[in-house]
């Protein structure tokens, strides 16, 4: 490819009328090698001369904004599409509240705006080096085809910070924007810049864990930021919305999928005790106590995401109308927060307990909520196929207080429920709460990649329904193409 003279006219869809934007056009073309770089030693091992059947986004229109076609994966048009302005619109939050929607950065909150771009902008390309791996024991082309589709979109989502940056901040932007491609996950020099980013997605139970709970954080982040007076962002972020919701689709009924075949599996052998791994194991499916541990793991790596109980920078982000709340439309209060409470769990004197703070310092708490309740919706459907299945075990959330590194948690050890343990009892009984070595072993002993169309690795069933409608033996990914 000429790095030089890409015509991102036609390269880049888009829809902000990037060939009257000389500046931001060139800077683009600027940047566009580095980030071809980063997808050749950072993205997908492999597989980069496969066919892959992607869907691109060619706009941003309800119905028919994807299209789906084989594509060999450097050759994606990561593009830059906005969800349309909506006229007249006015912040509808903070201290601001009722005036109009920004255009340009608000001058006063330049660097506040900037750092959430920043922060957001490099979640992304962050969850595609840890899935870096993952192709070489994806468990169907069909789920192969999914972890692709979610890492070229992942990439998409980092296009459209960049934008943003090379878009509003000048200088500060360029540099942030250089500074995207060159932190990488879990290096221990220049690690990206939030813990759950930099663990290890080593195996697809933890992908699709990851894709379930971590990226679920993502669309409360989204959410939020699509509420921000700062209309490019808000428009942004919209548009990310709609692609995301594919990845906890994938999330959802990847592990979905697991159960079922466990389950399965199970009824098949006459094993009536979900507990008794050592049998369940036999069989070469995932029994439901790993699965438990598991998800305890993300979903505590995943509340750490939303930072500090109390937080000042989530306050100021509100008040000054950059970062709302979900759904900030549908909240019955006056959107202002200078007066009134929300209640947060908080460690106070070694307890636990429930207090109320000043709503402007509870943000974080309320997201978090919001986030647990969304949580729940998928577990509840987990727990639906495991009833069908008639075996006896129920799948749910860990206290928010367990295993936590950030906030007033990180400084005990609670069980599941979480009642505080000492560090001796923590010690002794972490491996009935997380996976231990073992489990882990185990769970990359089953990572066999199956690459012929129509067959799924045994410890998986297949999806109830195919990508764009496509028939079971349909070839999602052409591997030697
Ligand atoms: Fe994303
Ligand atoms: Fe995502």
């Amino acid at each position: 490819m000429d790095i030089v003279n890409v015509d991102y006219d036609g390269l880049i869809p888009n829809n902000v009328d990037l060939s009257h934007d000389t500046r931001v056009k060139h800077a683009l073309e600027k940047w566009h090698p580095g980030y071809i770089g980063w997808w050749h030693d950072m993205g997908p091992e492999g597989f980069q001369q496969s066919l892959v059947y992607l869907r691109t986004a060619v706009s941003v229109d309800a119905k028919g904004w994807a299209k789906f076609d084989y594509v060999r994966m450097p050759d994606y048009k990561w593009g830059i599409l906005l969800a349309p302005q909506m006229a007249g619109r006015k912040i509808g939050f903070g201290a601001h509240k009722g005036e109009d929607a920004w255009q340009e950065v608000p001058g006063e909150y330049r660097a506040m705006l900037r750092r959430l771009i920043v922060i957001q902008g490099d979640t992304e390309p962050a969850s595609v080096e840890q899935q870096r791996h993952l192709g070489k024991t994806a468990p169907s082309l069909y789920d192969m085809r999914n972890l692709f589709q979610v890492n070229v979109e992942e990439g998409r989502h980092l296009w459209a910070m960049v934008y943003l940056l090379q878009k509003y901040f000048g200088a500060d932007g360029r540099q942030e924007a250089e500074e995207l491609l060159q932190r990488r996950s879990g290096d221990a020099d220049t690690p990206r810049m939030l813990g759950a980013f930099n663990e290890e997605t080593p195996d697809w139970l933890s992908f699709f864990m990851f894709t379930y709970f971590t990226d679920r954080d993502g669309k409360m982040q989204l959410e939020a930021l699509a509420q921000s007076g700062f209309d490019p962002l808000s428009r942004t972020t919209r548009f990310m919305l709609t692609e995301e919701a594919h990845h906890m689709f994938v999330g959802e009924t990847g592990v979905g999928r697991i159960v079922e075949r466990t389950c399965q599996a199970m009824r098949e052998a006459g094993v009536d005790d979900p507990h008794d791994i050592a049998r369940v194991r036999k069989l070469g499916v995932i029994d439901l106590p790993t699965l438990q541990k598991k998800a305890n793991l993300h979903f505590a790596l995943t509340l750490d995401l939303f930072g500090n109980e109390i937080s000042t920078n989530a306050a100021n982000a509100f008040h000054a109308g950059l970062k709302g709340r979900f759904r900030e439309e549908r909240i019955k209060d006056d959107h202002v927060l200078e007066s009134g409470t929300y209640p947060v769990l908080r460690l106070v004197g070694g307890k636990i307990v429930n207090e109320d703070v000043p709503a402007l310092s509870g943000l974080n708490m309320r997201l978090r909520d919001d986030y647990v309740a969304d949580c729940n919706i998928g577990v509840g459907r987990w727990n639906a196929i495991i009833e069908k299945h008639g075996v006896p075990f129920k799948l749910k959330l860990p206290h928010v207080a367990f295993y936590r590194r950030i906030g007033e948690f990180a400084k005990i050890r609670t069980d599941v429920d979480g009642n505080i343990l000492g560090d001796a009892e923590w010690e002794r009984r972490k491996d009935e709460f997380l996976p231990s070595s073992a489990d882990r072993d185990f769970i990359v002993s089953l990572m066999q990649p199956q690459y012929e169309p129509a067959k799924f690795a045994g410890w998986i069933a297949p999806p109830k329904v195919g990508i764009d409608n496509k028939p079971g033996d349909f070839e999602y990914v052409k591997i030697a193409a």
